[in-house]
């Protein structure tokens, strides 16, 4: 694997970096990965992955690089979102639908309402991985090992279900490729059509103020249409208004499973991690020398790596010297999650040295995990309220600083959960019991997706 191909001379920079190998990470410190019990099982697993076909192709990476460049240039703004943790269980047409019907609801607010082109990536088909801050859990003083995610263990307190099983990496690969399947079949095949654009709202989202306020503005796209059929144009024949890209990204954790799925282009002699288009690396392993950043630094796909409050500005610039010493626009995306309380204090000193660093980035920012909270009740919850307002400072912070507020990274379903509180239904504490469903983080549900997507779309007029 280590001999690539000599680099043609017209291609881009076109092999992985020198020393690198889509194996070499094994070399470093690799944070958070389970304890898998069977060390030939594990080995087995990893070979037929390695074997099977990649989940995307080399070229669609590149083009969401060139399209994430150009929202690292204030042309277009970054949604990227999805579940915290796809579930084995939770798997259907329904499920994938209402996600991509959400994503695509949202996108709509934000292109139309701040007319800004939005690039759209979902965590899904591939988010299966959670790191954790303890590597055990102990109820009534019994200790097993943590849930990591179903491509892992599973969420039950037991010991046969918190066995981590390799099998179940491949499980994973078959229930991502079913998903990109059938959202590939959404996109192009016409049921995201902008014609269509009344019938993406949830049964359960319909009658509430922010779909009416959804509503008006399809019709007024209803209308705009018109005038383009009018003035002599065939909408019929602009494929952009039939068909949308909606890329997939999740956190590049399980590196074993990473690694069997990158693979050489042939074209450019560079390797790609085909297990999903974008992927990004938590707050908890973006250590320099550890075995994730090693990894991210030899594929090329786009990236993402979150910032929390821990990061100072020397690790930030740091880490995109070290994921991308080119500067490619698009290549990086840094997603603050530093929580409402801190994001004007803290990020305010990462974003001046990454700009005079003259680095390219995206900056996104994740409203949902530096927010979260145990209620009353027990449960992990969040407040749209505090959501809104990291988003808020997010936006301030890039106005005071002239650089571009480039995207959110949400945590949502389609689903009518009460998982996170307040929005336009106001959800409050003993509404949480009702229909939590969630394996791991709590997820906005539709109706406060689309009212979040409503106030970001503001942000960005303002
Ligand atoms: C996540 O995105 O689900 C996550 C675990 O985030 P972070 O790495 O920022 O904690
Ligand atoms: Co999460």
């Amino acid at each position: 694997m280590a001999d690539s191909p000599a680099a043609a001379s017209d291609a881009p920079s076109s092999t992985a970096p020198s020393s690198w190998s889509p194996d070499s990470w094994r070399t470093r410190h690799a944070a958070q990965q389970p304890d898998w019990p069977d060390a030939d099982r594990l080995d087995h697993v990893l070979k037929t992955l390695a074997g099977y076909p990649p989940l995307v192709f080399a070229g669609e990476a590149r083009e969401l690089t060139r399209q994430l460049g150009r929202v690292a240039n204030g042309e277009a703004f970054l949604l990227q979102a999805g579940d915290c943790a796809e579930s084995f269980e939770s798997f259907s047409a329904n499920s994938i639908r209402e996600r991509l019907k959400i994503i695509l609801q949202m996108a709509i607010v934000l292109t139309y309402s701040a007319g800004v082109p939005t690039v759209k990536v979902g965590r899904i088909a591939g988010q299966f991985a959670k790191p954790r801050s303890e590597g055990t859990e102990t109820v009534d003083g019994v200790s097993l090992p943590s849930f990591r995610g179903h491509m892992v263990n599973d969420v039950e307190f037991s010991e046969s279900a918190r066995h981590p099983d390799p099998e179940r990496l491949i499980e994973a690969y078959h229930q991502s490729a079913a998903t990109l399947n059938l959202l590939r079949a959404f996109t192009k095949g016409g049921f995201a059509d902008l014609t269509r654009v009344h019938l993406w709202t949830q049964e359960f989202v319909a009658a509430s103020p922010e779909a009416q306020r959804y509503e008006s503005l399809a019709r007024e796209i209803d209308r705009a249409l018109r005038f383009i059929r009018a003035t002599g144009i065939d909408p019929d024949q602009v494929p952009s208004l039939h068909e949308v890209d909606v890329y997939t990204s999740h956190e590049a954790l399980i590196l074993g499973y990473e690694e069997a799925l990158t693979r050489q282009d042939s074209l450019t002699g560079q390797y790609y991690d085909c297990s999903a288009h974008m992927v990004w690396i938590g707050e908890r392993t973006r250590g320099l020398d550890d075995a994730h950043v090693e990894f991210f630094r030899g594929i090329a796909n786009p990236i993402g790596c979150k910032v929390s409050t821990k990061a100072t500005p020397e690790d930030t610039v740091a880490l995109c010297e070290t994921l991308n010493p080119d500067r490619i626009p698009g290549r990086m995306t840094l997603i603050s999650r530093m929580g409402a309380e801190h994001v004007r204090d803290h990020l305010p000193t990462l974003v001046r040295a990454v700009r005079d660093a003259g680095h390219p980035v995206v900056w996104a920012c994740d409203p949902m995990h530096g927010n979260t909270y145990t209620s009353s009740n027990g449960r992990k919850t969040r407040h749209f309220d505090a959501i809104l307002d990291e988003l808020r400072g997010f936006f301030e912070v890039h106005r005071a600083e002239g650089t571009w507020p480039g995207g959110v990274h949400i945590e949502l379903t389609g689903d009518d959960v009460t998982e996170c509180l307040g929005g336009a239904e106001d959800l409050v504490d003993d509404d949480l019991a009702l229909r939590y469903e969630t394996m791991c983080d709590p997820r906005l549900n539709g109706r406060q997706s689309l009212d979040l997507a409503f106030g970001v779309a503001e942000l960005l007029r303002g």
